[in-house]
Parts: C-alpha cells; structure tokens; sequence
C-alpha cells in the first residue's frame, strides 16, 4: 500500500470543491470525549455560529453526521408521519431526491415541474398549494444539476397564509447566493460543507423554526437503555429512523446532552472552521466574491465560444452549465483536464447528461488565479480538439469583468 497522495487538483466542478485550508488544519486537530466540557462549548459555539450563517434566531439549529442528503432525511423523516401531504417543486435532480425522500417517510408527495433549465413563479406554486394544502413544501434553493437558483423570498408568506411547513435544502447555494432563514420564513433548512462553504462533505447543519420543533417534538420517543421516568413519550407516531430522529438529537445537543449518536468530532471541528471563515469574510462579502468569480467564468465561456446552459438570470452564482459543442467528445475533454492539467470540470445527470459540463467558482475555488488557469486550460484543451476560437478572448472577457473591480 502506498502513501496517501492525492494529486493537487483543482476542483471546477460543481463540489465538491477544494477546501479551505483552515478548514483542513481543523479537521487534523485532536480528539476530545463527547461530554468533554470543551467540546458540548464546541457545540454551542457551533449552534451559535450557524444562527448567524443562516441569519436566524432559531434555538434549533446543529449539524447532522453525514453528507447534505442527510439533513435533508433528518428534516423530512422527522415531520412526516405517513399519508401527510408533501409538496415538492421540482426543477433539478434534487427535487427528484426531495420527493423520493419524503415518500420513503410515507407522505403522498404532490410534485410539479418546470423544464430543467427553468425555476417557478410564486403563483405556481400558490396555485398548488391551494389545490394540494399540503403539510410541507419541500423545494431546492439552488440545484446545481441544472445550475438554477430558485427565488425563496415569497413563499415564506404563502405558507404561512396557507399553514404549511416551508423547508429548503440550500446544500449549494448557501455562503454563495442570499439566503435569509428568518426574514423569507423557513421552518426548516439543511445544507452542507461542500460547496461555497468550502469544507469536506459529510456534516449538514440545519436550522428549524420553533414552530417546526413543536411539532416533532410531539413525536418525540425516548429510546429505551437511556430513557428514565422523566421522559415521556409525545401523542405523535414514532419517528421512523432513530438515526434521524430530531427530537432525540435535540436533546443530545441540548443542557441534558442526552446520548444519541457520538458526535462526528472531526466534522463538527470541520463545520466550525468553515462558519468561522464565512462569517469573518462577511456574508455579504463572500456572495459578492462568488458573483464576482461565477461572472468572470460566465464571461469567460462565452469567450470560447460555447453556449450557456439555461435562463441566465436565473442561475447560481457559483455553477454555470455550458453546452458541449457538435462534435467534441465531451467525456474526452474532462479527461485531458483532469489528466494533463490537474483540474476537474463536472459533468451531469439526466435530461442534461451528455449534454452540458458544470463549472463551479466556489468556496476557496471562487478566485481569479482558479478562474483563469481553468480557462486557459480548456481553451487549449477546446481548441487542440478542433473546436473554433479565438484564442486569448476567454481570459480577456474574464480580465474585463474583474477591470470593473480591481482584484
Ligand atoms: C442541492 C443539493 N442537495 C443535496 C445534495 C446532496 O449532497 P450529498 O451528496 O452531500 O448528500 C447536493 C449535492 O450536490 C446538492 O447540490
């Protein structure tokens, strides 16, 4: 067996993305016990910090153990008890894994769609919530299988005019794009590390309204071997995982540090890192550099001539899709990239497979010197393919974006 030694590449796909470093030296620190008094203070500063990375107030909010789509089963496990109503707009491949979540915990999911491509209008989605009245809306911020960003800001209100539980997974888009869990009204949000947060994958922090909390809560089931005569069992079905059971993982995060699972210790030394970066950055610094970057890519792609993916004015601020050009072996070109220059561009999933490459700008990879070598690599990859350009037009029209701020 050998070493340990990855080559040094630079991720330009959609995330994962290489992490801060900061967040690598993190995640080499020591081991502590879980009831050590300094880590239950590491998890409170980490409740604290993600308030503030998700802009709420909400009490709740912890890391789940385990990748994004493990917050998103936390979340939706934990409120759906069989036969609620879900609704789920679906614009991506990650409103499909939102829809087939919630079915797996039982509910009758209502989707409606959009062409990838595409995001809803809010009418849309009133409309279905007043023919479905579901429990739950269930809905992507930003799905980067599509690149698209779905504005959230008003439909907070219509599930609270409605009474719906309003939930977003923001895995990609949060630390890149707005996101503002109080002021649009979420009861529930989960994310991951990944992306424009700039950490490995498998922690997801979350958020949850108090309303959201109350209403698990009444599921809420001690299990047996630490269960004493205080705790009651709540009047609400049994949550189905007792991986995912947020009541219980409420208590392990709250003053009773009541045993569940043990807390990933590394992750969460991963998790803080990455919310102590973003929220010494600034939020609104760090979205302004992922805008930046993501229309330097922008510019830059055009400047190869190759064809954006979908409504522009729509789309995440740290993936753009582009088309592969008639001719050009898309799989071919990734190859070349990764193999003579170090550097990973994404390719994609269904409708879109075969069709589009993703290139990402994000957390550490949302930079100038990333921007640039990932151009002039695909533009001598593009070209030595027989793909017509002009060299030298991709970093120019990427250099006249950022001549507009000086970088
Ligand atoms: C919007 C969104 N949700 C969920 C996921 C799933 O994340 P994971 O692979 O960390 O479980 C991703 C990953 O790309 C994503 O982009």
């Amino acid at each position: 067996m050998t070493l340990l030694a990855p080559p040094p590449r630079l991720l330009m796909g959609p995330g994962p993305i290489n992490c801060y470093p900061r967040v690598l030296n993190a995640m080499s620190t020591q081991l502590i016990g879980q009831y050590d008094p300094v880590m239950t203070q590491y998890m409170n500063e980490v409740m604290t910090l993600y308030r503030q990375v998700f802009l709420t107030q909400n009490h709740a909010t912890l890391l789940i153990d385990g990748t994004s789509r493990a917050g998103i089963e936390a979340v939706l496990v934990s409120c759906i008890e069989p036969g609620d109503k879900v609704l789920v707009p679906i614009f991506g491949r990650f409103g499909h894994l939102l829809a087939e979540i919630a079915e797996r915990a039982g509910a009758k999911v209502h989707r409606i769609e959009v062409p990838w491509g595409q995001v809803f209008e809010p009418e849309q989605i009133e409309q279905a919530i007043k023919s479905v009245r579901p429990k739950v809306l269930a809905m992507v911020q930003g799905d980067t299988s599509t690149t698209m960003l779905q504005p959230l800001e008003h439909l907070g209100a219509l599930c609270e005019k409605y009474n719906v539980l309003f939930y977003s997974d923001a895995t990609a888009s949060i630390g890149g794009n707005p996101f503002k869990t109080d002021e649009w009204k979420l009861d529930a949000v989960s994310v991951g590390l990944q992306k424009c947060l700039g950490g490995p994958s498998g922690s997801a922090p979350i958020t949850l309204s108090d309303k959201y909390v109350e209403i698990v809560r009444k599921r809420h089931h001690v299990e047996a071997g630490i269960r004493t005569t205080e705790h009651e069992h709540g009047m609400g079905s049994r949550i189905q995982s007792n991986y995912f059971d947020i009541p219980m993982i409420l208590d392990y995060w709250s003053e009773e540090r009541l045993n569940h699972h043990t807390e990933a210790t590394s992750m969460l030394y991963c998790a803080r890192e990455c919310a102590i970066q973003i929220l010494e950055e600034g939020i609104e610094a760090s979205i302004h550099r992922h805008q930046l970057h993501g229309n330097a890519m922008l510019a830059g792609v055009e400047g190869l001539n190759l064809k954006v993916f979908g409504d522009v004015k729509n789309k995440m601020t740290n993936v753009v899709g582009v088309y592969i050009p008639e001719g050009i072996d898309g799989e071919q070109i990734r190859h070349t990239m990764l193999h003579d220059f170090n550097i990973e561009i994404g390719t994609s999933f269904g409708p879109l497979h075969g069709k589009i490459w993703r290139i990402g700008t994000m957390g550490y990879n949302a930079r100038k010197d990333a921007v640039l070598h990932t151009l002039q690599a695909l533009e001598n990859t593009l070209r030595r393919s027989g793909h017509v350009l002009n060299p030298g037009d991709a970093t120019d029209c990427a250099y006249q974006v950022y001549a507009k701020e000086e970088v």
